[in-house]
């Protein structure tokens, strides 16, 4: 799956002009990552249907939607290095993090609407509204930064819209082109929302406790940026007086993780996406496919709880 989709990312014909504006296309596009969002769209359709190929330009699509929501990210967060490797505005300039990053949507939408099926108003509907999602989901991760009563409700409605959102696209595209029965759609897009919540809090957990070379990414950005992640808040909601202003005012790592460790907050971080795929695994347990063809998506989702990058 991974290759037939690194086939399809390799093949995408740029234009030659403006090198400027390609060049970091391309190399966001050609340094790697996960390839979450298209293996998810894949196995969401190969739960109904065997020509995997149908499925591939919606799962192209969003994966070069994501790297485009990568760009602006990485200059919303100041963050320099991704994937092991400089980020865009780092190796350009913000202005290319920007148009570079505004034509992988253009280029996103045009693939997604080269899918073939009678459900391409759908798909597209879709699509467009998980887009508009993220951008509130992002605007709300940047309002929390500068306030110190967010609760866990209100992140957790954030990171369903910046992140999660995504994930159950993914596997919603991959079961609306295959046909599937609409209740399994509405099944597999709670699920992925569950296992995106869970993606998110693994995220900020890696943010602090991740080893830099396996995450690709600088370790403490969330604390240097005054992120309102789950375990600052959970750390907030339990600390003393004293800690709790550290807490809302350091930006030192060092600190506020010894903060974290005193009040137990990794393992309660770990507890919170377990809940979450207790609920996934409910879900994905009522699909309407046989067990042996739905163990694979299992599997895979398990295999993201687990991850280190
Ligand atoms: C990073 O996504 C952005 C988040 C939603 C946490 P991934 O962790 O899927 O990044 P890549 O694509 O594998 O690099
Ligand atoms: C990512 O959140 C959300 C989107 C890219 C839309 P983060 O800001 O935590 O993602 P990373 O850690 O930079 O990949
Ligand atoms: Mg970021
Ligand atoms: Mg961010
Ligand atoms: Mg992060």
């Amino acid at each position: 799956m991974i290759q037939k989709i690194e086939a399809a990312l390799r093949q995408i014909a740029y234009p030659q002009q403006p090198e400027g504006l390609y060049e970091p296309i391309a190399y966001t596009l050609s340094m790697g990552g996960k390839r979450l969002r298209p293996v998810l769209t894949l196995m969401g359709y190969g739960l109904y249907r065997e020509d995997v190929e149908k499925a591939l330009p919606a799962a192209i699509a969003l994966e070069t939607y994501h790297n485009h929501t990568l760009l602006h990210d990485d200059l919303m967060d100041n963050a320099d290095v991704r994937r092991g490797m400089p980020t865009v505005h780092k190796k350009w300039d913000a202005n290319t993090a920007v148009l570079s990053g505004d034509t992988m949507l253009i280029m996103a939408c045009q693939r997604m609407m080269e899918t073939d099926t009678p459900q391409l108003a759908e798909l597209m509907r879709l699509f467009l509204r998980t887009q508009q999602e993220i951008c509130e989901g992002q605007q709300y991760d940047v309002n929390f930064e500068t306030r110190t009563d967010v609760t866990v409700e209100e992140y957790i409605e954030m990171i369903r819209l910046k992140t999660s959102v995504l994930l159950a696209c993914a596997l919603r595209c991959g079961a609306l082109v295959a046909d599937a029965p609409e209740a399994d759609q509405q099944l597999l897009y709670q699920f992925g929302e569950r296992v995106g919540l869970a993606f998110q809090l693994q995220d900020d957990y890696l943010d602090c406790y991740g080893d830099p070379a396996v995450f690709g990414k600088a370790i403490g950005g969330d604390i240097r940026c005054g992120k309102k992640t789950f375990m600052l808040i959970s750390a907030v909601n339990s600390a003393s007086e004293a800690d709790c202003e550290t807490l809302l005012t350091s930006r030192a790592p060092a600190t506020v993780l010894a903060l974290y460790d005193k009040y137990g907050i990794p393992q309660l971080a770990r507890q919170k996406m377990e809940a979450y795929y207790t609920e996934a695994r409910q879900l994905w347990e009522q699909l309407a496919v046989p067990a042996d063809r739905k163990q694979a998506l299992w599997d895979y989702a398990q295999s993201m709880l687990n991850r280190q990058k």
